[in-house]
Order: C-alpha cells, then sequence, then structure tokens
C-alpha cells in the first residue's frame, strides 16, 4: 500500500505552487489549491478605518446597519449583533429553555451548539446523524422525546440547512422550542426563502473563517417580538434606559468596529455565496466520475451556503484510513480538513450525557473529509483537484 511520501514524490503534472489561504493577498502557506479565503478587501480596511477614526467604537450605526442588512436578506424580522456565534446561542437559549430541561442536540456538530446548552443548565440529549445529509437524524430525535424535552436545538451543518419542515413538525407534535444554529449557514435558505425566520431563534457565527468573517461576532436572528426584545436585553444587561436595568444579562455586545467589517463584507455575500455554490457543482461532477468519495446530501429544498464541502470515503472501497487519503491528496496539493474527528458524545467534556453508541456519527469521524471551498476556486484548481482524487483513489482501490 503506497505511503503519503509515495505520492509526494510524483506530483501531478498540474502542480503549481499557490497559497493555501490567502489573507488579503498575502500567501500564508505554499501548497496549489487554496483550502479556504480568508482576510479582507481594501474596502473592508477602508470601513473598519472610518469607524477608528470617527472614534466610535461602541455598538452604534455601522452594527445597527449590519442588524437591518442582515435581517432583510436572511428573511427574518429582526437581528441581533452579538459578540461571537457561541454568544448568540447563549442568547437564544436562554429565553427559551429552563435548567433541568431535556434538549435534542445533534451528536454530529461542532461542540458550541452542545456546549451552550450544559452551560443553560439544559440536558443535551444526543441523537445521531443522518448517513446522508451527515444532518441531525430526525427520527432519531423523535425517538428520543420524553415528558422533559422542552427543545430541539438543530445546526444546519456545513452550511446545509437541516429539513426544516421535519424539525418544525417534531417541534407542533410535542410542543418543543426549535432554535437552529446556522453558524455555517448565512444565507442559506430553504424551500427558497432565507432561514432567517424559521423556529423560535437562529444564530449565526462571524468567526474569522466563516462565510461573512469579522473575526470574532455573531448574530441572532428571529420573528418573535417578546423573544427579540427579551435577547437584546440580555445581550447588554438587560439595560432599558442609561442605568437603568430590568434583569439581569451580559455584555455579549459587538463593537462597531466590528459591524463595519460585517458591512463591507456583507456587500458581496450574495455573490461570493453563488460562487461557492458553484463551486460546489465543480466538484460534484468532479466526485460522480470516481467511486468510493461521495459528497454529503443536500437536504431536500435547501440550498446550502456551503461554508465547507464536505465528503464521505467509503472505506470498504480503498485500502487506506481516511487520514493516509487526506495525507495522499495533500501531497498531490490538494488540502483537506475534517469537520470533524470526534462525536460530541466523545468529547470529554460532554461523555457524561452520552446515552447511546450513535453508530453513524462514530462512522463519519473516521470516513469524513473536506475538500477546498471557497469563491476564488478556478478551473485549474479543479482540474488539480480532480487528478489529485483519480491519482489517490486508484493508488489505493481496494
Ligand atoms: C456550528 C457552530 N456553532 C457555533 C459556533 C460558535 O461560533 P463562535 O466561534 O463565533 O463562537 C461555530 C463556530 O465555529 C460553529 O461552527
Amino acid at each position: 500500500m503506497p505511503d503519503a511520501s509515495a505520492f509526494a514524490a510524483t506530483p501531478t503534472k498540474t502542480s503549481v505552487r499557490t497559497p493555501l489561504a490567502v489573507q488579503g493577498g498575502t500567501p500564508v502557506s505554499a501548497t496549489p489549491v487554496p483550502f479556504m479565503v480568508v482576510g479582507l478587501s481594501d474596502a473592508d480596511i477602508e470601513s473598519a478605518m472610518k469607524v477608528l477614526r470617527s472614534g466610535m467604537l461602541r455598538s452604534a450605526a455601522k452594527c445597527a446597519e449590519l442588524e437591518a442588512r442582515f435581517a432583510e436578506m436572511s428573511h427574518a424580522k429582526h437581528a441581533m449583533t452579538c459578540a461571537n456565534g457561541t454568544c448568540a446561542l447563549q442568547l437564544a437559549y436562554e429565553p427559551l429553555f429552563r435548567p433541568g430541561d431535556e434538549v435534542l442536540v445533534p451528536a454530529w456538530s461542532y461542540i458550541a451548539t452542545v456546549s451552550m446548552v450544559v452551560a443553560r443548565g439544559g440536558i443535551p440529549v444526543f441523537c445521531d446523524a443522518d448517513p446522508r445529509t451527515l444532518q441531525i437524524d430526525l427520527a432519531d430525535a423523535a425517538r428520543r422525546v420524553t415528558g422533559r424535552t422542552t427543545a430541539i436545538a438543530a445546526t444546519h451543518l456545513y452550511g446545509c440547512p437541516v429539513d426544516i419542515d421535519a424539525t418544525q413538525a417534531l417541534a407542533r407534535r410535542h410542543g418543543l422550542r426549535v432554535i437552529y444554529d446556522a453558524a455555517q449557514a448565512h444565507l442559506a435558505t430553504y424551500k427558497a426563502k432565507g432561514i432567517g425566520a424559521f423556529g423560535d431563534a437562529v444564530t449565526y457565527s462571524f468567526y474569522a473563517t466563516k462565510n461573512l468573517a469579522t473575526g470574532e461576532g455573531g448574530m441572532v436572528t428571529t420573528n418573535d417580538d417578546a423573544l427579540a426584545r427579551q435577547i437584546k436585553l440580555l445581550r447588554s444587561h438587560g439595560e432599558t434606559d442609561k442605568y437603568l436595568h430590568e434583569s439581569v444579562g451580559y455584555n455579549y455586545r459587538m463593537n462597531d468596529i466590528t459591524g463595519a467589517i460585517g458591512c463591507s463584507r456583507l456587500d458581496r455575500l450574495s455573490r461570493e455565496t453563488d460562487a461557492r455554490r458553484a463551486a460546489a457543482a465543480r466538484l460534484d461532477g468532479i466526485l460522480s466520475r470516481f467511486d468510493g468519495l461521495a459528497p454529503a446530501a443536500i437536504t431536500p429544498g435547501a440550498s446550502s451556503a456551503y461554508h465547507l464541502y464536505t465528503a464521505v470515503l467509503d472505506l470498504g472501497k480503498v485500502r487506506c484510513t481516511r487520514d493516509q487519503f487526506c495525507d495522499a491528496l495533500k501531497a498531490e496539493g490538494v488540502p483537506t480538513a475534517v469537520h470533524y474527528p470526534r462525536p460530541l458524545p466523545d468529547q470529554p467534556a460532554l461523555a457524561s450525557f452520552a446515552t447511546d453508541d450513535y453508530p453513524v456519527a462514530r462512522r463519519l469521524a473516521k470516513t469524513v473529509l473536506c475538500l477546498p471551498m471557497h469563491h476564488a476556486l478556478t478551473d485549474a484548481h479543479f482540474a488539480i483537484i480532480e487528478a489529485a482524487i483519480a491519482k489517490v483513489l486508484s493508488a489505493y482501490r481496494a
């Protein structure tokens, strides 16, 4: 069986050195296909500079502008900026369930979706992943409802909305609150509608690598006026007037420098999301020509924002592990990432809440890999990706 060094020694003809991640035009590492594109444009920098020059650093006009525009683009009535996506989850969770409540959560997600349930005093009830979409398995979720279940927190993982109709139907049947974690899914749609108003609340992250990246930053959207008011109060010490505090809250505010960067990046987010979708279609086409590596299926009716392009390696068709496969792709100039290397019930911090085997999530931890995905992939990049997959799959063919 070849190891990764065999691939490094025989680069494909198309291997041209280009950066792993472009940061404001500055290469940070030399590999042929950038895995992602991060960094600010001159317009983003100028937008932030204007705020710096104004001296108005607190949450002010730029945060308000980001909220108004994001709400409109996500088809939600209210959008509330906050410090990051983890704060967004806390702001949404606190009014929607109580300590001791059971909350249905995905076994396959980023930790914050679940750890913030624990931070609220809730009891996370892990649900396995759907083997096709890799999203929360709603049939499994339905089996786990008890008299103490009051909410479901579902992640729109990799940028792809979960089956929202099925989630809402489950919630209606059992009187559950619904929080969608859309940290990775800005501008995704479900049945041609923005995802911002489905369920009780939707949360987002603007972390440095997200589709809309401000460094740190977050948002909550909702159509519920009373909930929006509660979230605004929680965000800023329950303050209704200067030094008048109606309730106990936090300081989870976004500052206006971050708001300005967010507004500037929002100018091109639709265009970049379309480009991600076009790139995903190209990658789908490439994978359709091979046996052994298949893309995660998109939920019927959903349009993914493709924060990540995730594929599953069929270990029955190759004589290597997923990590060896990724090492070989890297040697061929195609960087990959693993989201995620372990299911949440296997995280030491959450293991005490595990009650089951979660066979799909456990299998995914050994088989998923994410291929390069961003708005600036070129024909040359796709050629490198296709050649690399062809070479590595045929070398490791079982
Ligand atoms: C699904 C998901 N939820 C929540 C978060 C937390 O967001 P933040 O890092 O902005 O706190 C992330 C960030 O990676 C995420 O991917």
